[in-house]
């Protein structure tokens, strides 16, 4: 058995968040459009005499290092299911931006899990693997299988989809966070009394998926979480305008923000996006990154 394992997780945007009324167990069933993105948390995995967890990169301050981690929980259920102590240091490389939409905690968990698989010699499958990620949150099983998947329940029964091309990103960083059931409550707020349809993929969009055509997927683009960010972040409505001003194809809140996607016709475009972003004011950082990305792989072992 080696002495550590290092696996490399991608961040994702929704480049369709369809989101349907609030179910009795307080979720909502989603059509959810996943795309990796190639921004990465590494998680090395390393034997220790108990469960502990650190931390590096700009926002490693943001992140928790306890056991609301999941990173943490995901060490402590394979574990469990396995027999065995979680008696390991986990550290995240945090290259994925804190402020949250783009799934960093969730691409911790399904690092944390195939890099302890690799470590303890347990074997999941793949199909546990999944299992394990859908009990750590909504989100965590893309992250383990990463490239375009169509979300479907809560989001965590996946459907692997085609895509015929790079496409390219600007992600705005806002100052701050927003809580997701936060959003997922002003969601309900703002739709009460209201019939919400049940949440159904776009044909066009999963076209301009399969093609590879940035122009049809900018026209595509959706997320029904949006009003609801906008709503408890008003001045989210500012960047989205400067990246669109800057000649974004499309922008949009990324999942439930309040990082925010603006979507490039190609490379150079998506480098001058970021930096009217980044001297607009009106977001913390911005980000270049490109689509599909790898899901969780292990890097070094
Ligand atoms: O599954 P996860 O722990 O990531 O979900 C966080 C919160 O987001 C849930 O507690 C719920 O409030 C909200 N959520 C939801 N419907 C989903 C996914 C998440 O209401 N499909």
């Amino acid at each position: 058995m080696s002495a550590s394992i290092t696996v490399r997780v991608p961040a994702k945007v929704n480049v369709q968040l369809a989101v349907g009324g609030a179910r009795p167990d307080g979720f909502h069933d989603l059509a959810n459009v996943f795309l990796a993105v190639s921004l990465y948390d590494e998680v090395t995995v390393t034997p220790a005499h108990s469960l502990r967890i650190t931390c590096s990169g700009p926002d490693a301050g943001q992140v928790p290092l306890d056991r609301t981690n999941l990173a943490a929980r995901a060490a402590e259920l394979l574990a469990a299911r396995h027999g065995l102590r979680p008696d390991v240091h986990l550290h995240i490389a945090k290259d994925i931006p804190v402020a949250g939409g783009m799934a960093g905690g969730s691409a911790d968990g399904a690092g944390a899990l195939l890099a302890c698989d690799a470590l303890w010699g347990t074997g999941a499958s793949r199909a546990e693997l999944l299992d394990i990620c859908a009990e750590l949150g909504s989100d965590v099983p893309f992250s383990l299988v990463g490239g375009a998947a169509l979300g479907t329940g809560r989001g965590e029964h996946l459907t692997p989809l085609e895509v015929g091309g790079t496409f390219h990103w600007v992600f705005a960083v806002a100052d701050g966070g927003l809580s997701t059931p936060a959003v997922y409550r002003e969601f309900d707020r703002l739709n009460a009394g209201t019939a919400v349809p049940a949440p159904e993929a776009s044909q066009a969009l999963l076209t301009a998926l399969r093609t590879g055509d940035p122009t049809a997927l900018a026209d595509a683009l959706a997320n029904d979480l949006q009003p609801a960010a906008l709503s408890l972040r008003p001045s989210l409505a500012d960047t989205l305008a400067a990246g669109t001003a800057a000649g974004a194809l499309a922008a949009l809140v990324s999942g439930s923000g309040p990082t925010t996607a603006f979507l490039a016709k190609d490379a150079d475009a998506a480098e001058s996006v970021a930096k009217a972003l980044l001297s607009s004011g009106t977001c913390r950082t911005a980000r270049v990154a490109s689509s599909p990305a790898e899901g969780a792989t292990v890097v070094s072992r």
